[in-house]
């Protein structure tokens, strides 16, 4: 049986869930990909740190080059986060034909369009499951499952911290910096936590999630862009008394061919299924032509539900490199649409 030897960049609460669940069972993996899976390098800032998770010694390395020059390295799991050097890192592994998994939205949102060009031109796979609602499936189905609609909407809770804030803030009266406290704690936020409370990270979720839907490129600077953070206690218990729960959506659609992209704070009827949405689960309804609504519901954040969208990914490229078909899952073919100005934002 053949082996795959990866490495990942990244050892923090994305990384190590990976490292957790190919650790768990090799011999499922063998079976679901028919490749042994083998962790060479795990790329950190800090090799000396205490870690959850037990590799061997000469696998954590703290140098890039003893990963982007070993030609048996045949794919790179980017769960470093930021822009640089994930972009130098996942730019040269594709350049010297490495397949890359990543689960960095503000990458894909910021520099989607160089990384798919890159992997298409090295006949490389760039997967990103993990980059949008964590363990749940949304890029695949975009991607694949419902390619034989005309998207009209995708809407949803797309960030996991934000959400757990609101819960916390709404069922317990916990404040607001004690919420985000624990939502560090759980390994939710991102490493500078502004991106979750003021709506960023959602914003480059929905710019991945729009560009998908309507073919299209939306970057970050794209969409219209609110958070959290000027929310009261009482601004809630407002809301409830008259029926409603606060949730950060993020919001994308195309009318008359014109794209529109936000993310801010909205009021729920406390009786749809977004309003039950709780702690750091997210949800994702995406309107067809065809198949109609559909609502994808799930945890959105956390080590093994994003581990479990990782490590799918990772499958996938073994499967691909076995059958010798990777590089063929394209995602670049974008056509220019025009974006609805941000000061005249559809309110229906
Ligand atoms: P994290 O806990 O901050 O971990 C980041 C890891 O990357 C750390 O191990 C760190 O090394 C390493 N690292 C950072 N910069 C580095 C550099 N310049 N050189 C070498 N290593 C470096 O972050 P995370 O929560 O796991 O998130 C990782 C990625 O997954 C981000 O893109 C995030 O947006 C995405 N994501 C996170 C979640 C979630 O629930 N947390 C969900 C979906 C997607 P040290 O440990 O030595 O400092
Ligand atoms: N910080 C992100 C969130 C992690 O809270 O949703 C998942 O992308």
């Amino acid at each position: 049986m053949e082996k795959i030897e990866i490495a990942i960049l990244g050892l923090g609460n994305v990384g190590q869930g990976v490292v957790k669940i190919l650790q768990e069972n090799t011999e499922k993996w063998r079976n679901k990909c028919g490749a042994n899976i083998i962790i060479k390098k795990v790329l950190v800032r800090d090799p000396a740190k205490k870690r959850d998770v037990s590799l061997p010694p000469d696998v954590v390395t703290g140098r890039w080059q003893e990963i982007i020059s070993d030609p048996e390295i045949k794919i790179i799991v980017e769960v470093m986060g930021g822009i640089e050097p994930a972009r130098t890192y996942v730019m040269e592994a594709l350049a010297k034909g490495k397949n890359v998994v990543t689960a960095n939205k503000d990458l894909l949102a910021e520099h989607g369009r160089e990384l798919f060009e890159k992997s298409q031109a090295a006949g490389c796979d760039l997967y990103f499951e993990a980059s949008v609602a964590g363990g749940i499936p949304i890029i695949n189905p975009l991607k694949q499952s419902l390619i034989a609609n005309n998207i009209e909407q995708v809407m949803g809770i797309v960030n996991g911290t934000t959400n757990y804030i609101l819960t916390r803030m709404t069922q317990e009266g916990m404040g607001f910096a004690d919420a985000l406290k624990r939502a560090q704690e759980l390994g939710y936020a991102e490493a500078d936590p502004t991106a979750d409370v003021e709506g960023y990270d959602a914003a480059r979720k929905i710019a991945i999630l729009a560009s998908l839907a309507f073919h299209t490129r939306v970057t970050f600077q794209d969409v219209y862009v609110e958070g959290i953070t000027k929310i009261r206690p009482k601004d809630l218990s407002y809301a409830r008394e008259l029926g409603y729960t606060v949730k950060l959506l993020g919001i994308a659609r195309e009318e008359s061919g014109q794209v529109e992209a936000r993310v801010h704070p909205a009021l729920i009827p406390s009786s749809h299924p977004l309003a039950n949405v709780y702690d750091s689960f997210n949800a994702v309804f995406v309107r067809g032509d065809a198949v109609g609504e559909t609502m994808f519901f799930g945890r959105g954040a956390g080590q093994m539900p994003t581990g479990s969208a990782v490590v799918g990914d990772i499958i996938e490229v073994v499967k691909n490199i076995e059958k010798g078909s990777t590089g063929r899952l394209s995602c670049t073919c974008y056509e220019h649409k025009a974006f609805k100005p941000m000061g005249e934002i559809m309110t229906k």
